[in-house]
């Protein structure tokens, strides 16, 4: 048998601090590796996975559009890119959209935009303020934009025009707010950063004081957006209507996609400002239309806010049996679990190999972000698995 794990390391850029499995196949809420062995996948493709493996409704759409037209040159109108938009649109507080094809380069061009958006309305300012612990990306400018030094050290010099501040402090945003500022840039939770809620009022907050400045709030809802929080998108449970939003991830369920979505007054962009090849085409967007529609259409951020509630509960019932859990965390089905010592990455490979996929997300933190089509049967099964290691761990501290 090709033993696979020995070709990445000979052929693949080492980038990836990856888990011993090779995975071939799934289904639902399961994947299987190359020796038949079964898994219970909460990693979710981190995050994407918004219907599960497979599922037929996105397979169908996937192989329809596939015997139909995979790609044309934006030149030229294309079906589901259109009916995409037009779905985003009418289920959001936003005008207009362009599809990209990631979640880096979707926040780029938001920055693209308010940076062209300053350009016209703001005497040319420039300076987009973001928060420490954020996630944006890891193209150059993104890697600015993401408030961790981990990320950026190893590429100086960084872009200009990003300035990153404390989360949850509003006054640190107002302090950094100067002439050339166009544009506050955060996400709802921060997702990569810990899953960090943001505290009451934070938000509203920030948005206030962008109308009083005149200047652009961008979130970025590559992680939360799609119902991942129990919400078709996060900013619908904290009162604040951005006016630029980004998505990717969860948008079309497993399939690489990016989108812009901007209210009419910061859609500045004209013909020839931005654009892409393969940005919008008809087969990642028929994969975008099927995942979405099956979300609206059958209530999922509903059942997400069910079932996250449910995981959070349970994780909570078991801090008392567990003194390392120091705290329970997130929203839907984004949630992370924080302990008093660094015993993630053994907790990530005991769940493995008794059948359960979870993220580190930090050497002290897991994070859960199954697909969204999970129930209660699913969160009991991963928290057997859980309660197991945690067993096991307990006894050797
Ligand atoms: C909030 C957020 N923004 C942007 C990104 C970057 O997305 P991508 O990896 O598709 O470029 C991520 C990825 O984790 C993210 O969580």
């Amino acid at each position: 048998m090709t033993n696979w794990q020995e070709l990445e390391k000979k052929y693949y850029m080492q980038t990836f601090e990856r888990l011993p499995v090779t995975l071939v196949r799934g289904k639902g809420p399961y994947v299987w590796d190359d020796e038949g062995r079964e898994y219970l996948d909460f990693v979710g493709g981190w995050a994407v996975t918004t219907l599960g493996h497979c599922h037929p409704a996105l397979t169908k759409a996937l192989t329809e559009q596939a015997n139909l037209l995979i790609q044309t040159s934006n030149q030229y109108y294309t079906v589901p890119q259109l009916q995409l938009a037009r779905l985003l649109v009418g289920n959001s507080c936003l005008d207009r959209v362009f599809f990209g094809n990631s979640g880096a380069e979707a926040n780029e061009g938001a920055v693209k935009l308010a940076r062209r958006y300053g350009q016209l309305n703001l005497n040319g300012a420039y300076e987009v303020i973001t928060t420490l612990s954020s996630f944006h990306g890891r193209t150059l400018a993104m890697v600015a934009a993401t408030g961790q030094p981990k990320f950026q050290q190893s590429y100086p010099p960084l872009p200009t025009g990003f300035v990153n501040v404390p989360f949850n402090d509003i006054e640190a945003i107002k302090s950094a707010t100067t002439e050339r500022t166009c544009a506050v840039m955060i996400e709802p939770i921060q997702g990569e950063g810990g899953v960090n809620l943001p505290d009451e009022g934070y938000l509203p907050a920030i948005r206030k004081w962008c109308d009083q400045k005149g200047i652009l709030l961008i979130l970025d809802e590559i992680q939360t957006g799609v119902g991942r929080t129990g919400t078709l998108f996060a900013y619908e449970q904290y009162g604040v209507e951005p006016d630029i939003m980004t998505l990717a991830k969860g948008l079309a369920g497993g399939v690489p996609i990016g989108a812009i979505l901007a209210k009419e007054k910061a859609s500045v962009f004209v013909p020839g400002e931005h654009g892409s090849t393969f940005g919008g085409n008809p087969l990642a967007c028929a994969a975008g239309y099927a995942t979405v529609k099956f979300v609206i259409d059958n209530n999922i951020a509903g059942r997400v806010k069910e079932v996250g509630g449910y995981l959070i509960d349970r994780l909570e019932k078991m801090k008392p049996n567990y003194p390392a859990i120091t705290d329970v965390r997130g929203r839907g089905l984004l949630v992370a679990i924080e302990f008093s010592d660094e015993i993630a990455q053994s907790l990530v490979t005991d769940c493995l190999e008794r059948g359960l996929l979870v993220n580190k997300l930090k050497p002290n933190a897991l994070r859960f972000m199954p697909p969204l089509i999970i129930g209660r049967k699913e969160v009991d099964e991963a928290l057997a698995i859980l309660d197991k290691a945690l067993g096991v761990e307990s006894k050797q501290q």
